[in-house]
C-alpha cells in the first residue's frame, strides 16, 4: 500500500481495499490469503491503516464513509470470542485488561501444506493432540510470522508451537492502531460519537499495552504466555510469564503516536534498541535466535523496517531521526545490491550482511515480493537516496 500511494496508484490502492472489505463482509474478517480454503484464518488487522493512508492522500470521504462499517465489524472480530483473552493485575492491583491473540478457527493440516502439517503431527498419537497442534500452526499463519520462535515453547522443535497461548505486542498494537484510524476516519466523515468512542477505546488499550507488555529493566514491550490457552476466566498477571526473548516485534509499539510521542518512554527505547543486537549491517533482524524458521535470525523483512523506521523518524527526538536514517540507508542499499546480483527483489533478507536475501522455514525463498518493493518506494519518498556513503554495503556483498 505504501510503494503504490508513493506511485500515486490510487484507484489500485482503493481496488485492494475494497476487495477486502468484501471479505469482512462475507466472512467478518480479511482472509489470510484470497482464496476459498483461507475463510477461517485472518490476516494481521491492518486495513485500518491502508484506508486512512488512502484518506490522508486523497481526502475521499465517500471512500471513507463505505469503509467504516467494515472496520467496526473488524475490530469485533479481535475483541470476542476466542481472540479475546482477559488479563487481571496482579494481586494488589484491581485492574482488568481486555486483550486480542491470535487464534484460527481451523484445527486440520493446513491445505496449502497439508503433508507437512501431517508428518509434524505425526509424532502425537491423541487426535485432540494433533488438532491442537493444528490450530497453533494455522494461528501462526495468521499472525503472519509464519513460523518463529515467538511461537514455539521449545525454539528447536516446531511441534511445540503454541500461538494461542501468546499474547502478542504487535497484534494489540495494531488494534490500538485500529481504534485510532477508526476515531480519526469517523471525526472526518462527521461521524463524532464514533470517532469519541473510539478514541476513548484507544486511552484504555493504551493503558493496558503498558500495563501487560512494557518491562522497565528491557525498555522493551514483552509478549506474554498464557498458563492456560483454553481457560476462560480472567488470567492473573505474573511478570515470569513475559517472554524475555528479544524480538524486533517488541519495539512496534514505536510506530504508533501514542507511544513515539511519549519522549521519556522513546528514550528508553532508543536505549535499548541500539543494545538489543537487532541491529545488523543490512537492517533489523527479526529476533536473536536463530531456529532455522523464516521470521527468525537472520532475516529482517521489508514491514518492520517500515514500522520501526516511521516512529522512530516520527518522534521528534533527533537521535531517533538519526537513527532512522542510518536504518534506511542500510535496507534501501542492500535491496539494491541483492536487486543488482540476482536481477529480484526478495521477500526477505538477511540482515548480516548487503546484497544478501533470505533464508529458512518451509518453502523456497520467494522473488518480487510486494512489501519489498513497497517499502523501498515508500523509503525513497520519504527519506531520498542516502547520500552519506559510509555505510559498506557495497564492499562487503
Ligand atoms: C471453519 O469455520 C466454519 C464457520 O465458522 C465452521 O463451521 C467450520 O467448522 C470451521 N472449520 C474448521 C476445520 O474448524
Ligand atoms: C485449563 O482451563 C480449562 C478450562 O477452565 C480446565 O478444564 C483445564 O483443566 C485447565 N488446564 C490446566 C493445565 O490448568
Amino acid at each position: 500500500m505504501g510503494g503504490l500511494l508513493a506511485s500515486k496508484m490510487y484507484d489500485t490502492a482503493k481496488g485492494i481495499v475494497i476487495n477486502l472489505i468484501s471479505m469482512i463482509d462475507e466472512f467478518g474478517h480479511v482472509l489470510n490469503g484470497a482464496r476459498s480454503y483461507y475463510t477461517n484464518r485472518s490476516q494481521p488487522p491492518l486495513l485500518s491503516s491502508m484506508v486512512y493512508d488512502i484518506y490522508l492522500r486523497t481526502v475521499d470521504l465517500e471512500f471513507v464513509r463505505n469503509a467504516l462499517p467494515a472496520l467496526i465489524k473488524e475490530h469485533k472480530f479481535w475483541n470476542s470470542g476466542f481472540h479475546s483473552i482477559t488479563i487481571q493485575d496482579a494481586p494488589g492491583g484491581n485492574g482488568y485488561h481486555s486483550l486480542s491473540r491470535y487464534y484460527a478457527m481451523w484445527n486440520e493440516p493446513r491445505p496449502e501444506s497439508s503433508l507437512l502439517d501431517e508428518k509434524l503431527a505425526s509424532k502425537f498419537v491423541n487426535s485432540n493432540e494433533k488438532q491442537h497442534l493444528y490450530r497453533e500452526i494455522a494461528s501462526a499463519a495468521e499472525s503472519g510470522w509464519d513460523f518463529s520462535s515467538r511461537w514455539m515453547r521449545d525454539s528447536t522443535d516446531l511441534s511445540t508451537l503454541a500461538t494461542t497461548s501468546v499474547l502478542p505486542v504487535d497484534l494489540n498494537v495494531f488494534i490500538l492502531k485500529m481504534e485510532l484510524d477508526i476515531s480519526n476516519l469517523a471525526r472526518a466523515a462527521g461521524d463524532y460519537r464514533t470517532a469519541q468512542h473510539f478514541f476513548e477505546a484507544s486511552l484504555v488499550r493504551k493503558k493496558t499495552v503498558n500495563s501487560i507488555f512494557w518491562n522497565p529493566e528491557k525498555g522493551q514491550w514483552l509478549d506474554y504466555w498464557l498458563d492456560n490457552d483454553s481457560y476462560k476466566g480472567a488470567h492473573t498477571w505474573d511478570s515470569r510469564n513475559q517472554n524475555h526473548n528479544t524480538y524486533a516485534s517488541n519495539f512496534i509499539p514505536l510506530w504508533i503516536e501514542s507511544f513515539y510521542s511519549d519522549s521519556k518512554q522513546m528514550k528508553k527505547v532508543l536505549k535499548s534498541i541500539r543494545n538489543s543486537g537487532l541491529l545488523c549491517n543490512a537492517g533489523i533482524a527479526t529476533s536473536m535466535i536463530n531456529s532455522g524458521e523464516q521470521w527468525d535470525f537472520p532475516n529482517g523483512w521489508a514491514p518492520i523496517q517500515h514500522m520501526i523506521v516511521e516512529g522512530l523518524a516520527r518522534s521528534g527526538l533527533k537521535e531517533a531521526r538519526a537513527l532512522a536514517e542510518d536504518i534506511v540507508a542500510r535496507w534501501l542499499q542492500t535491496n539494491y545490491v541483492a536487486y543488482k546480483h540476482t536481477g529480484y527483489m526478495h521477500e526477505k533478507y538477511d540482515v548480516q550482511s548487503c546484497g544478501d536475501f533470505g533464508g529458512g522455514g518451509e518453502y523456497v525463498p520467494q522473488t518480487g515480493f510486494g512489501w519489498s518493493n513497497g517499502v523501498v518506494l515508500a523509503f525513497l519518498e520519504e527519506f531520498g537516496w542516502p547520500e552519506d556513503q559510509k555505510i559498506d554495503c557495497y564492499l562487503t556483498s
